[in-house]
This record gives C-alpha cells, structure tokens and sequence, in this order.
C-alpha cells in the first residue's frame, strides 16, 4: 500500500524579479515499511521535495497525500501536529542541544511529540531506544564528547522515538567516512525495517543506494528514474 503520494507536485521560489520552477509537476509513492533513496545532481531538487513531503514547506501546486490526507490542505498546526507525531526526520549534521546529554536529548523529544508517557516510562523507552542504536553506555555523555558517527546514531534515535511512521533523512551520512556511512545506513535500515517504518533518504553516495529498496532519480525538478 502506498503510505505517500505527491500528485503533480510543483514549486516555484521568486528569485527577485525571477519566478523559478524547482520541482515541475513530481509524481511519487512510497510504500510502507520500504526504504527509498532520492538522487539526482546538485540543485535537481531533492530537499525541496523532501521538506515538502515532509510538510516542513508547502507546494505552490498539487497533491501531497498522507495515509489519504492531503497536506497541501490542512492549517498549520494540524500539519505540526503530524510532522511531530508521525514524522522522524535526520539531517546532514546530527543537530544534537549542546548542554543537553544524550539521554536528555531523548527525553526532550519524547516531550516535544506529546507523548502521553510517565516519567519512569519514558526514562525506559529512552533506554531501550539507546541500546538499539549502541549508545546506551554514552547516555550521559554531551554532544562534544561524541564521534560524528557517534552523533548521528543519537539522531536515529532521536528520530524514531516516539515511534513514527515516516523516517524523512537528508544526506546522513554526508558528514561522515565511509566506514562510518555505511555503519549509520545499515542501522537506519535494519531499525526502520524492525520497526515497519517508511523511509525516504537523500545521498549523493552511490555506496548508500545498497541499503534502499526503490531508487528514485531525480533531474532539474523532475523524476527521471524510478525503479
Ligand atoms: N527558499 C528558496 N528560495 C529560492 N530558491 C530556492 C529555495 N530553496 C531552494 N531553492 C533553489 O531550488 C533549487 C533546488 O534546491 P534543493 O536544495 O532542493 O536541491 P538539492 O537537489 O537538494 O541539492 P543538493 O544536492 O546540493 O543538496 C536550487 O537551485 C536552489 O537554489
Ligand atoms: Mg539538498
């Protein structure tokens, strides 16, 4: 089934007196449970359509479809209310509060998606979630003692704690060495497969593609490629 569709997504940005079209018209779906990664050049497009699937920005036209609501429609807070209960997202850079430790990192987010928890509930999840990712022994570690691989592992986990539907990742592993990349992908993979969550993920690195189900290519704001 599929969880995402985007009907003829268009964007335009006005760059001064000039009306650029960024994404011309996207069809897209994505079925759950799978892993799918978005490719394509520099500047095709891929984070503006990522942060429009993820409701982080609007359309200037078509359809966005999730679970056969369409985000497009809705007000503000109904999409916040989504992108915090039913979204994860991860960045190039883990983005980790600097005076917060890892645990606290966690706790905040549980805070942040409502979750309807108590205090020695969440304190057990966020245990959980941390062995998971291998970071249970740095729990009470700041960001500034971690290794980027490190960081982004507490990212995953930051990402999928309040257990969403969607897993939404620009470039995660673009900040990091190979060995590190590849590490960080597979546990992005074998998590969101365990946990039945549908994952879309920008690269630009050819070795990542192994760790996704679909392919979608993308070129000056179109699909080109889709397998
Ligand atoms: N807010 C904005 N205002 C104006 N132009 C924008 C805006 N956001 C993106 N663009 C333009 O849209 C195009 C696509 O940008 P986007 O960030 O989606 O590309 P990308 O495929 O993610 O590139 P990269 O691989 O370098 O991250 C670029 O030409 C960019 O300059
Ligand atoms: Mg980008």
């Amino acid at each position: 089934m599929s969880l995402f569709t985007l009907n003829e997504v268009k964007k335009t940005f006005n760059n001064g007196q000039i009306k650029e079209e960024i994404l011309k018209g996207v069809n897209l779906f994505l079925r759950e449970g799978e892993v799918t990664a978005l490719v394509g050049s520099s500047g095709s497009g891929k984070s503006t359509l990522l942060t429009i699937a993820a409701g982080l920005q609007s359309a200037s036209d078509g359809e966005v479809l999730f679970e056969g609501k369409n985000l497009s429609q809705m007000d503000e807070e109904s999409i916040r209310k989504i992108r915090a209960t039913d979204f994860g997202f991860i960045f190039q850079f883990a983005h980790l509060v600097p005076f917060l430790t890892v645990e606290e990192q966690l706790l905040l987010m549980l805070d942040v998606s409502e979750s309807k928890l108590k205090k020695h509930e969440q304190m057990s999840v966020v245990e959980r979630i941390l062995q998971l990712v291998g970071m249970e022994h740095r729990k009470n570690a700041y960001p500034s003692s971690l290794s980027g691989g490190e960081k982004q592992r507490v990212a995953i986990a930051r990402a999928i704690i309040h257990k969403p539907k969607v897993l939404f990742a620009d470039e995660p592993t673009a900040s990091l060495d190979s060995k590190r990349s590849k590490d960080v992908m597979a546990l992005i993979r074998e998590i969101t497969k365990n946990l039945k969550i549908t994952t879309l993920f920008v690269t630009h690195d050819e070795e990542m593609l192994s760790y996704a189900d679909h392919i979608i290519k993308m070129s000056d704001g179109l699909i080109v490629q889709h397998s």
